[in-house]
């Protein structure tokens, strides 16, 4: 069932517990990650990066595939189709295609631009019956080519984006997209503290969830986090199963040419990091 993830979110706070963003690629990502979350029934938010939405030919061809998708294997959950970080064009395309949702990160603006974009795009998603994401402080890691020093958001700032109107808030408080280095020096839960004090009970969103350890984790969402991104652990469990399947030289068994059977364990070690996610956020049987 799609719909925009301002509910969800807000149950999440009230629930102490979040819902997990899953970033989708191509069609095996969107019906694993949809499987799973109805087998759990857990609500779930579908990630489109920019890049992500080119790759499969437009936000338009995305929204399409999913909304059928999720049609046609009946799922009873709620679904957002959200947009991540959003570029001011790319979130109005993602309105105009039929999004659910989506994220304007204008974290890299100085904070008045970050206002006067935010503002206008708070009134076009929810004149559409959208929700919207805002950031304050640029996390760090690379995401789409662009890298981010993972600084620490403003908590005044964050109360100045919140007060616009936004849905749920991304706020950078030291986490990083893909792999953390050996030296990260952990969550800065003191900001995110300070933060929420300032924001009540708006939801917060916690990008770069691959290899933050759970206790950091539960710390997080008993602080205010309802939504936690995860992307790079599922590119990291498709490539490994991929690689093992290859290896053992099963690609060239039988006819040999089946992208299917090729593609199968990548999707099912999807299923199982979706699966452990949900676990861990704790919103299975949330739905
Ligand atoms: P990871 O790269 O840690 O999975 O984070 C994904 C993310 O935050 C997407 O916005």
């Amino acid at each position: 069932m799609l719909v925009n993830a301002s509910e969800m979110l807000k149950k999440a706070v009230a629930g102490h517990y979040a819902v997990g963003q899953f970033n989708i690629n191509n069609l095996e990502w969107t019906k694993s990650i949809l499987l799973t979350a109805e087998e759990m029934k857990a609500p779930v938010i579908l990630g489109v990066s920019e890049g992500a939405g080119k790759y499969m030919t437009g936000f338009t061809t995305v929204a399409a595939m999913v909304r059928a998708m999720d049609k046609s294997l009946g799922i009873t959950v709620p679904v957002a189709l959200h947009l991540d970080h959003g570029t001011y064009d790319g979130a109005k395309a993602c309105v105009a295609a039929g999004f659910t949702s989506i994220m304007f990160d204008g974290s890299h603006y100085p904070i008045d631009e970050n206002v006067a974009k935010t503002t206008e795009l708070v009134k076009l998603a929810h004149d559409s019956g959208l929700s919207i994401e805002a950031e304050v402080g640029s996390i760090g890691g690379e995401e789409d080519g662009v890298i981010g020093a993972g600084e620490v958001a403003d908590a005044d700032e964050c109360k100045r984006i919140a007060d616009l109107g936004i849905d749920f808030l991304a706020a950078g408080i030291g986490n990083i997209h893909g792999v953390y280095p050996a030296n990260w020096k952990g969550l800065d839960f003191d900001a995110l503290a300070r933060i929420k004090e300032k924001i009540g009970d708006l939801p917060l969103v916690l990008h770069g969830g691959t290899g933050i350890p759970a206790d950091m984790i539960k710390t997080a969402i008993s602080l205010g986090v309802a939504k936690i991104n995860v992307n790079t652990e599922c590119q990291l469990s498709f490539a490994a199963a991929t690689r093992t399947y290859i290896e053992a030289g099963k690609d060239r068994e039988g006819k040999g040419f089946d992208p299917r059977k090729l593609l199968a364990p990548g999707a099912k070690a999807i299923q199982d990091t979706v699966r452990e996610k949900i676990e861990l956020f704790g919103s299975a049987n949330k739905a």
